[in-house]
């Protein structure tokens, strides 16, 4: 028996095309570095529904129980839209966090020196960011109830979502976001909307409780319109940011435009255990679908994730970092993060050169 057992759950859009050039990655880690893996495959969003009538079928949520690890691609597509939203790809991949207790969502953003130029910002602003968000991801709105569309009375429809969080589940973002901190540069920021929201005004009164069992950690808080404005205007004055699943979502594509393209931030989802589900934190791109120009460095980047924190395998995780960095300095670069000057390559092209950078190493 292999030592690590990893699910791969590709998914729609250009979750198969980068999810592919992932798996180049455990081959050649495998077979040239030693890695013990089974590698197994199933179904979620789209692709669930067409074959099974539903986003996340239970042979998939078994298989990720069981599973050391689970590597996503993308859910989602215009093909879905018109289902009702109880039964939508992007359910399949709420309802895996939500059974999976994936409640730790880390999303670093770095900036690539090569990538420096590749950001909308000005190089001084975002040139040796690196900033980690650690939202909050089985909890808060997107999973609150009462949820719905209603009648009123008037005939007139209502929508409504309910922003609810106990203190536990503060509690446990918190601490991830703590102890992230103590491996880091020892500043937390807490962002919420305590002048408006009683809910993140617990969130805020139980961040700074906590505080006092961090007392080499700096707390701040912040508000998160102020916050959306900070990081576009000095990024580098985060280090962990930590904030509800509506916010963390808002804001982590927003910082990755940082780094240079949203095809380059990876992200881990975590347990209380560090078993994980890892996945790039762009969607499934349904424009450029099939067309071999997705970038699949942040799925690439995603594996490192998964080597290091759910299967503890340190040194094939530095490996994948360092062959990406590799890279980006011999000039490959998707679309995406193109630059005059830089070779433009494919997918496939773009996994190839990484697994190639990879056979390299010692
Ligand atoms: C993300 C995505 C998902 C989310 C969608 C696809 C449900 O945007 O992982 O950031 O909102 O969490
Ligand atoms: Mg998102």
């Amino acid at each position: 028996m292999s030592r690590h057992k990893i699910l791969v759950l590709p998914g729609d859009g250009i979750g198969p095309e980068i999810v592919a050039e992932a798996e180049k990655v455990l081959d050649v880690l495998a077979s040239y570095h030693g890695l013990d893996i089974t590698v197994e495959h199933g179904l979620i969003g789209g692709a669930a529904i067409d074959k099974t009538g539903t986003p996340l079928p239970d042979v998939s949520l078994e298989k990720a129980r069981k599973a050391d690890a689970i590597l996503l691609g993308a859910v989602g597509g215009p093909k879905w839209e018109p289902l009702d939203i109880s039964i939508r790809p992007e359910k399949g991949l709420l309802k895996i966090r939500a059974e999976l207790e994936l409640f730790a969502n880390l999303r670093p953003a770095l900036t690539a020196p090569q990538l420096v130029s590749a950001s909308t910002l000005r190089s001084e602003v975002v040139s040796g960011l690196d900033l980690m968000i650690v939202r909050e991801l089985t909890g808060g709105i997107y999973f609150g109830q009462p949820r719905g569309i209603r009648e009123l009375d008037n005939g007139e429809k209502q929508g409504f979502n309910t922003l609810v969080y106990s203190e536990s589940e503060i509690r446990r973002i918190g601490r991830v976001a703590f102890e992230s901190a103590l491996k880091r540069n020892r500043r937390v920021c807490s962002v919420d909307k305590a002048n408006v929201l009683e809910v993140t005004q617990l969130w805020r009164d139980v961040m700074t409780e906590m505080s006092q069992e961090y007392p080499e950690v700096e707390l701040t808080h912040m508000y998160v319109d102020n916050a959306a404005m900070q990081l576009v205007r000095a990024p580098k004055q985060f280090d962990v940011m930590v904030t509800t699943n509506m916010f963390g979502d808002i804001l982590s594509d927003l910082a990755s435009m940082l780094t240079g393209s949203i095809g380059m931030l990876p992200s881990a989802s975590l347990d209380e255990e560090g078993k994980g589900m890892y996945e790039p934190i762009h969607g499934s791109a349904p424009d450029i679908a099939g067309q071999n120009m997705a970038n699949p460095l942040a799925t690439i980047l995603s594996v490192a994730m998964l080597l290091r924190y759910s299967l503890g395998e340190t040194e094939q995780a530095d490996r994948v970092e360092k062959a990406v960095d590799r890279v980006l300095e011999g000039g490959y670069r998707t679309a995406d993060i193109y630059s005059e000057g830089t070779k433009k390559v494919s997918t496939s092209e773009m996994g190839d050169a990484v697994a190639t950078a990879l056979k390299g190493f010692k």
